[in-house]
């Protein structure tokens, strides 16, 4: 089958696209407001964009009210925000923290998890998250949509410091995923974790290449 995304004509029960495009990472971004309400809220429209120096972004349609979401007020008249890794062990702390409540609210509270200070931004991490990334904000980049919740607001931060839990670092000095156990959204209310993994290595002689992927530490960063 095939269908058009602007008439939706898929004849399916449920809209597949989002299904489509799997497993997603889960940013769970935590920012502070000018008036220093601390605010959190996943993000499954959320990747890297780039290592040297990294940025990462994260895409926040309007709420249901069809108003800018409070991290992206947030992450621009501040100009930061922190990444956390969401997990299996974390995903019902997640899930409490995506509920649309009022900017007033506190959803570190919320969601029943601890404060942990950053060191170069004001917005708190998630201290049960084992991997954060403090960003500045580079941009906020709008792309109209359909209708009142189809706009997005596009938000591209600079990571500017990364902290990662000795724990989950393994023997061989990478991270232990199969422990951290990473939580994804798939489609529909599914999710995933990461629970087996494989290596692969490109063919040929282009060292480059093979470090740039395996981000040896004398290589590429
Ligand atoms: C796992 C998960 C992923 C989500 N991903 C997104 C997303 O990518 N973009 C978005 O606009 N909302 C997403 N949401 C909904 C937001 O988390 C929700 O609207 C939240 O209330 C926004 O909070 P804020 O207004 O404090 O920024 C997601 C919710 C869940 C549970």
């Amino acid at each position: 089958m095939h269908y058009d995304p602007d008439r939706n004509d898929h004849g399916l029960p449920f809209n597949p696209f989002k299904a489509c495009v799997i497993p997603r990472p889960i940013g769970w971004i935590s920012t502070v407001s000018p008036a220093g309400v601390h605010n959190l809220a996943p993000f499954s429209q959320f990747q890297n964009l780039t290592f040297d120096p990294p940025y990462v972004m994260f895409a926040a349609n309007q709420n249901t009210l069809g108003k800018r979401k409070d991290t992206v007020v947030n992450s621009e008249q501040t100009g930061e925000f922190v990444y956390n890794m969401a997990t299996y062990d974390l995903r019902e702390a997640v899930n409490r923290s995506a509920a649309e409540v009022p900017p007033e609210v506190d959803e570190f509270e919320l969601a029943h998890v601890t404060k942990a200070p950053s060191i170069r931004v004001k917005a708190f991490r998630v201290a049960e998250s084992p991997v954060q990334f403090e960003c500045r904000t580079h941009q906020t980049l709008r792309l109209p949509g359909n209708g009142l919740m189809g706009t997005v607001d596009v938000v591209i931060g600079r990571v500017v410091l990364i902290h990662i839990r000795d724990d989950v670092i393994g023997a061989d000095g990478r991270l232990d995923i199969l422990k951290i156990r990473p939580l994804a959204r798939l489609g529909y209310y599914d999710y995933t974790t990461v629970d087996s993994l494989f290596e692969m290595v490109i063919p040929g002689e282009n060292e480059n290449l093979l470090i740039g992927l395996e981000g040896a530490a004398g290589g590429t960063k």
